[in-house]
């Protein structure tokens, strides 16, 4: 499938997967139908081919295959046990609030159809209604106009906890670029559990040492009360820019080490993205591409080197997706407390409109929650995630980008657990604070946003 095909007839497409074929939500066209008990080759794998084989096929991250029915028939009642506890297919937000291109849940049906599959005894059926495999795209399914690599291969041990690593790889621009559309490819797709590409822009006079390449993101400069911060956002050129130094963020505090806003991500099954027409992403002259590679061990040594294509736009966008945080970094997370509650809240100073939220938390965070307050005082819930899992980091991106008017609130929630009970808590006897480490904490958002183009100038001939 080639991303740019339906580019032109999709606002802000995102191919859903890097496999060639479609995510969650197609509607499910083979219940069992009449009655009858749905087996492997008719009614199960056409909704594995479109739900899971994405990740689960030979090389990718998924533990094991679910390609064919030798696969799949030995873990059937793990998967029903999966699919019923909502676990699998990995998705994280409450469907009742906000529709996501990226959701990747299965419809009801095709989850009562392997539900009632595996309480059947999993048959085959019979071969012949095997639908055929889809096709996995070995090449670029974009056509970049500029790939980067990480410069060395990172060997990911056998097992254990991999802490996030941090890859930075110059760009050389001597122009700034607008980027359209992306795609992430892992060097080794069964380590690659997500992959953040931020662009830091070129460094200042007074650059801090730990600027360094390889070296991690500096920690942000601890702050009093609530703050929101936005970073890449120097040196406006046009109108559009200088409305993004401005805001939306009413209160902007340091950016953080100079590191500037993300320009991509990437999760297992979501490797490329196309923004909609006219709209792209900012990456200045002299920046530097710096990797967030968050790997897996799986049991087996092996090395990784990932690249990211970008396609530029020919003519500068009109407008800048723009990506920013909205952090808190002034909060206390006591020792042993199970449920405690930190929030960030930032005021649109323009109508602006919302196009994704990713919501980052480290190990203690359980739960977040985003609330829209309109000027009028209506509140609304823009995105929900009661069972949020640090180790599937996805950047909601919304089907229907959300218009927010000038004088909106976005206020974000986030709930964590530091007591004993939550077994990812390494140290539950601690007093745990902001910071970039996994045993620190982070109330941390990144949301891309542009602001409402101007109203066209019509000329008064159209008007009669
Ligand atoms: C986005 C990638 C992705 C998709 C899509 C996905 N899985 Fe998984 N699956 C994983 C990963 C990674 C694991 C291992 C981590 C975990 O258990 O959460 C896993 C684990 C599992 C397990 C547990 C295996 C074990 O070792 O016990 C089952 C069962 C499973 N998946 C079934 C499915 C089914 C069925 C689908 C489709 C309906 C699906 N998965 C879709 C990535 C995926």
């Amino acid at each position: 499938m080639n991303a740019r095909s339906f580019a032109a007839t999709t606002i802000f497409a995102v191919a859903l997967s890097a496999t060639g074929h479609l995510g969650a939500q197609a509607p499910a066209t083979q219940t069992a139908a009449g009655g009858s008990t749905p087996t492997y080759s008719k009614d199960v794998a056409p909704i594995f081919y479109k739900n899971c084989t994405g990740c689960h096929r030979p090389g990718e991250i998924g533990p094991m295959p679910l390609v064919s029915y030798q696969d799949a028939r030995p873990w059937a009642r793990s998967i029903a046990l999966r699919i019923k506890a909502e676990t699998m297919p990995p998705w994280h937000a409450d469907p009742s609030h906000g529709e996501f291109v990226n959701d990747r849940r299965l419809s009801e049906a095709d989850r009562n159809t392997i539900l009632e599959w595996v309480n059947a005894g999993s048959p085959e059926g019979n071969k012949a209604d095997l639908p055929e495999l889809p096709k996995f795209a070995d090449g670029w399914q974009i056509q970049p106009d500029a790939v980067f690599t990480m410069q060395e291969d990172y060997p990911v041990p056998e097992r254990g906890t991999v802490e996030y690593k941090y890859f930075e790889i110059p760009t050389n621009f001597t122009e700034d670029k607008y980027v359209t559309a992306y795609e992430v490819r892992p060097g080794d797709r069964s380590v690659v559990h997500h992959v953040i590409v931020f662009a830091k822009n070129p460094p200042r006079p007074a650059a801090p040492a730990n600027s360094a390449a390889g070296a991690p993101i500096a920690p942000a400069p601890r702050r009093q009360g609530p703050v929101t911060f936005a970073p890449n956002m120097e040196e406006p050129k046009d109108e559009n820019a200088e409305n993004a130094k401005k805001g939306p963020l009413n209160d902007r505090p340091a950016p953080r080490g100079g590191t500037g806003g993300d320009v991509a991500s990437f999760a297992p099954g979501q490797a490329v993205r196309v923004l909609a027409d006219g709209t792209g992403i900012k990456v200045p002259a002299g920046a530097t591409l710096v990797f967030q590679m968050h790997y897996t061990a799986i049991g087996k040594a092996t090395t990784d080197r990932s690249r990211i294509g970008l396609v530029f736009a020919k003519e500068k966008p009109r407008q800048e997706v723009v990506v920013v945080p909205l952090a808190n970094q002034n909060f206390t997370l006591p020792a042993g407390a199970s449920d405690i509650k930190v929030d960030a809240e930032v005021t649109l100073n323009r109508d602006t409109t919302v196009w994704s939220l990713l919501p980052h938390t480290h190990v203690r965070g359980k739960r977040w929650e985003y609330q829209a307050i309109y000027p009028d005082g209506r509140t609304e819930t823009i995105l929900s995630v009661p069972k949020y899992d640090f180790n599937w980091q996805t950047d909601y991106v919304y089907k229907q980008p959300l218009k927010l008017p000038k004088g909106t609130k976005i206020h974000s929630t986030a709930w964590y657990d530091n007591s004993a009970a939550n077994k990812s808590n390494p140290d539950p006897t601690v007093d745990v604070h902001w910071g970039d480490q996994t045993w620190q904490e982070m109330q941390f958002t990144a949301f891309s946003f542009t602001f409402e183009a101007q109203p066209e100038t019509t000329s008064s001939a159209s008007l009669r």
